[in-house]
C-alpha cells in the first residue's frame, strides 16, 4: 500500500495539466482503477483482516484525491495567472493617434462657419438636394425665361414622358433653403445653411458637386450696415488673420437688391496665398438685401420686414484658409490627400477652444 501512495503521489506532483491529472485519477480511484479494485478484495478477507485494511485503503483513497484536487487547483491557479501576464494591459497608455482616420476639410471647415455663426445668434436650417424648380428659381425671381437658369448649368431631374409636371433639379445653390426657411418659420429669422449643391463644370477650381453655406437674416431694422459687420466679423474670425479687409462690390443678383459680391485682400507672393495683406483680390461670397418679391414668395410682408442674405462657397474657402490648391481633390478619395489635409477626428473647431488647431 505504501508502494502505491508513493507512487500515485509522486505522479500526481508531476503532473503538467489537466487531462494527465484526470487520467491518473481514473487509474487510482476511478471505477476499475487500482484502489477502487483493491477495495473490493476486502470483501474476500477473514473480519481481522478487513479492520485492518479497510481503514486503511479509505484513508489512502482520501489521501489520493485530495492530492488530485490539491493539483487541480494549483494547476487552473497557473493557468489563470499565465492568462493574466499574457493578456496584460495598461489602460493608462495614451491611445494611439491616427487610427480613426481624419475629417475632411470640407466638414472641418462646415464645423468652423457653424461655430462662428452660431455665436452671433445664427441657427442651422437644412433643405433638400433635390429642389423643386420653384424654390430653386422662380420663388428666388428667376423666371422660366431668365439668363441665370441657363447660366447656371443646371442638372435636370428626369420626368416620365407624358408628366408635364415643372421638373425638379439638383438645386444649383443653397438659396432655396432662404425660401423654405420663410416658408417654415416666417419672420424675424437668423439661419446659416450649409450644403451640397450640383452644377454641370469640372476644371480646376469647379466640381459638379460643391458646398455653400447660405446666410439670412430678417428682421424689423436690418440693413446693409448689419450685413457687412457680419461678414468682416465671420472673416476674422475664419481666417484667424486680425487684418482681414473686405471689399464690397455692386453686383447682381436676381434674389437680392441692391447686390454686392465681396472680395478679400491677399497676396500671391512665390504661389503661395496670404490673406489680409498684399495687392490683390479674391471674390469669396455674393451677398445683399433680400429682394422684395423673395420675401413674398416665403409669405412675408416686405412692407414689414427686410433682410440680408449671402451665399459662400465653403469649398472655396478651405482652399483659402489651407492652402489647398486643387478643388477636384476634394472629391477623389485618396487617403494620401484625405491625411496631409485631413484635421484630428477628436479636435471639435470652436471660438474658444480654437478653430483649426
Ligand atoms: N446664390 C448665389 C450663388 O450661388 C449667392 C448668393 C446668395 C448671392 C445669397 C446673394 C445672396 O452664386
Amino acid at each position: 500500500m505504501d508502494d502505491l501512495r508513493d507512487k500515485y503521489l509522486a505522479a500526481i506532483a508531476n503532473a503538467g495539466d489537466e487531462s494527465t491529472l484526470e487520467g491518473l485519477r481514473v487509474q487510482a480511484v476511478g471505477k476499475k482503477g487500482e484502489i477502487s479494485l483493491k477495495m473490493r478484495e476486502l470483501g474476500k478477507m477473514t473480519p481481522e483482516e478487513r479492520q485492518v485494511m479497510g481503514p486503511k485503503l479509505n484513508a489512502l483513497k482520501d489521501e489520493i484525491n485530495s492530492a488530485l484536487a490539491a493539483k487541480k487547483q494549483a494547476l487552473s491557479d497557473a493557468a489563470l495567472d499565465e492568462r493574466l501576464r499574457a493578456e496584460w494591459l495598461d489602460v493608462t497608455l495614451p491611445a494611439r493617434s491616427r487610427r480613426m482616420g481624419t475629417i475632411h476639410p470640407v466638414s472641418q471647415v462646415t464645423e468652423e462657419v457653424t461655430a462662428i455663426f452660431a455665436d452671433m445668434g445664427f441657427a442651422v436650417a437644412e433643405g433638400p438636394q433635390v429642389e423643386s424648380d420653384w424654390h430653386n428659381f422662380d420663388a428666388l425671381n428667376i423666371p422660366g425665361h431668365h439668363p441665370a437658369r441657363a447660366e447656371m448649368d443646371t442638372f435636370y431631374m428626369h420626368r416620365a414622358e407624358g408628366d408635364n409636371r415643372p421638373p425638379h433639379v439638383l438645386r444649383t445653390h443653397t438659396s432655396p433653403v432662404q425660401i423654405r426657411s420663410m416658408e417654415a418659420q416666417g419672420a424675424p429669422i437668423r439661419v446659416i445653411c450649409p450644403g451640397r449643391v450640383y452644377r454641370a463644370d469640372y476644371d480646376q477650381t469647379h466640381t459638379p458637386m460643391f458646398h455653400q453655406v447660405e446666410g439670412l437674416a430678417i428682421d424689423k431694422d436690418i440693413s446693409m450696415a448689419n450685413l457687412k459687420w457680419v461678414l468682416e466679423e465671420f472673416c476674422r474670425a475664419f481666417f484667424e488673420v486680425d487684418g482681414v479687409e473686405l471689399r464690397f462690390r455692386a453686383s447682381h443678383f436676381p434674389f437680392t437688391e441692391p447686390s454686392a459680391e465681396v472680395d478679400i485682400r491677399c497676396s500671391w507672393a512665390d504661389g503661395t496665398l496670404k490673406i489680409g495683406e498684399g495687392d490683390d483680390w479674391l471674390e469669396i461670397l455674393g451677398s445683399g438685401m433680400v429682394h422684395p418679391k423673395v420675401l413674398m414668395a416665403g409669405n412675408i410682408d416686405p412692407a414689414a420686414w427686410q433682410g440680408f442674405a449671402f451665399g459662400m462657397g465653403i469649398d472655396r474657402i478651405a482652399m483659402l484658409k489651407y492652402g489647398i490648391p486643387d478643388l477636384r481633390a476634394f472629391f477623389d478619395s485618396d487617403l494620401r490627400w484625405l491625411r496631409h489635409y485631413g484635421f484630428a477626428s477628436l479636435d471639435q473647431p470652436t471660438l474658444h477652444g480654437g478653430l483649426s488647431r
